[in-house]
């Protein structure tokens, strides 16, 4: 048998609870850093002697890294839902996720999206709605929680079954009002708009119908539009009745229908057009904004699904396994003219792979002037194995510049602006890396301007490899 790569026990194991007050640190922070960042991901891809089967897969688990006084505290802990203390109660796996399907044989009942019974383990991303703290999932069920102590708070099901079934977990927010776009499947399925002012209120803006709901992880989001990229990743709403397969395995790649943009006005829900372009596939989306008679959209694009399946735990075990690179593209859609005649294009704005994307969301959403793209990325020398390297990218020009140190494998980072900023890149990019050689994770802290290493707070454990994250200054 092939040894595991290095990345793969540590990446893809299990992790135990622990609080530290601080952390063993080399390098200095900027004094202004005294928020939190708060990430979410998996803490185990195993329950008992069942093993999970995908990246997307696991039992959620958060993570809290405060910075105060020079100084890092470190805490973890899983989201203690119902996915997770059945799972512990009875030894097994016990609710379906992404591409694990365990309940059929389990209790020998039909699971679906349409039964109650789906997960509620919100590993993917988190978000601030109103004063409360969430954390996100693909289905509908969001979990509340305190982010001081990271104890689950609560369910909030301000997405029922009325609502729909799944949901992207890259909600935007302007101006006090988060959207976030549902899918709604049935006969006629519709993805729809919803804006949700307050904490608890959500109103449905538009809707477009489809009879082939398509896989979307992240929609854009203009001054004057919700944009959704119908990736032609598609699936006959039965098969999810019927659950035959693991949620995502029951979507078909059909290029042929193309990916075509569908346009909402996200101030009245009017549906604006459909502009349509090649087909290929994304997770997310980066930033969009109007330019002239042009929609411009970022997005880190693939030409086709295969990066799902090179997600699968077997594939990443693989020493040779590769994953797709991520491309940032600059779409451009024509707002003007007949919608027949009007075609996406677009550029390529850098050569470096990219994904989990991030820029400075709070000054530079739906802005042109915007430069900075962060990003986790695939050393082109070391191409093998996991997200080995952080990017940023200059979108004006191109150039990029990198962080990257032999056995190390970052997560998502995060930017976070320094208070008085006048440069868009003034700030620091936090990123949790797992330092395969020590067998253990450490918090960098980069200097967003100049992208070298500031400061890196020792973590005593190995961090599964996360998704998603952000920095709230009031915690
Ligand atoms: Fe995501």
């Amino acid at each position: 048998m092939s040894p595991l790569p290095e990345y793969f026990q540590p990446g893809f194991g299990e992790n135990e609870e622990l609080t530290f007050d601080k952390l063993p640190m080399t390098g200095s922070l900027p004094a202004w850093l005294s928020g939190t960042l708060l990430r979410n991901g998996p803490g185990t891809f195993r329950v008992g002697e069942q093993r999970y089967r995908h990246w997307f897969d696991g039992l959620a688990m958060l993570h809290k890294f405060s910075f105060g006084g020079g100084q890092v505290s470190y805490a973890n802990k899983f989201l203690h839902n119902r996915a997770y203390t059945e799972a512990q109660a009875i030894g097994r796996i016990a609710y379906s996720e992404f591409a694990t399907d365990p309940c059929r044989s389990l209790f020998g009942k039909v699971m679906s999206v349409f039964s109650p019974q789906i997960t509620d383990s919100a590993k993917v991303s988190l978000t601030k709605i109103a004063d409360r703290f969430v954390a996100l999932a693909e289905t509908p069920i969001q979990v509340e929680f305190d982010p001081k102590t990271l104890e689950m708070a609560g369910v909030l099901k301000y997405e029922e079954n009325e609502v729909g079934q799944m949901t992207t977990v890259h909600p935007h927010h302007d101006a006090g009002t988060m959207y976030n776009v549902v899918t709604r499947y049935h006969a006629i399925s519709h993805y729809r708009l919803y804006g949700l002012a307050g904490s608890t209120q959500s109103n449905l803006i538009g809707q477009i119908p489809t009879t082939r709901p398509a896989y979307m992880h992240s929609f854009g989001l203009s001054q004057n539009y919700a944009i959704l990229t119908e990736f032609p990743l598609v699936v006959n709403p039965i098969h999810l009745l019927l659950w035959l397969r693991p949620f995502i395995e029951n979507f078909r790649w059909q290029p042929e229908r193309g990916t075509p943009f569908w346009l909402l006005n996200r101030h009245t829900g009017e549906k604006v057009g459909r502009i349509d372009g090649d087909p290929f596939f994304a997770f997310h989306h980066v930033n969009a904004f109007e330019q002239g008679d042009e929609l411009v959209v970022d997005i880190v694009a693939y030409p086709d699904d295969g990066v799902i399946s090179a997600f699968y735990l077997n594939r990443l075990a693989e020493p040779d396994s590769e994953i797709p690179f991520g491309e940032l593209r600059r779409y451009r859609l024509p707002l003007r003219g007949p919608n027949q005649k009007r075609r996406a294009s677009y550029e390529v704005l850098s050569d470096a792979c990219l994904e989990l994307p991030r820029f400075d969301y709070d000054r530079y959403n739906m802005d042109a002037s915007y430069r900075y793209v962060y990003a986790s990325s695939i050393n082109p020398a070391q191409r093998h194995g996991f997200y080995n390297q952080v990017v940023k990218v200059d979108v004006r020009n191109g150039r990029s510049q990198t962080w990257y140190e032999p056995n190390c494998y970052p997560g998502e980072p995060v930017f976070v602006g320094a208070p008085d900023r006048t440069a868009e890149d003034d700030g620091v990019v936090l990123s949790v890396v797992l330092d395969a050689a020590a067998g253990r994770s450490f918090l960098l802290v980069l200097d967003a301007a100049s992208f070298t290493e500031r400061a890196r707070a020792e973590i005593p454990h190995a961090v599964l490899f996360g998704y998603h994250g952000d920095y709230f200054e009031s915690i």
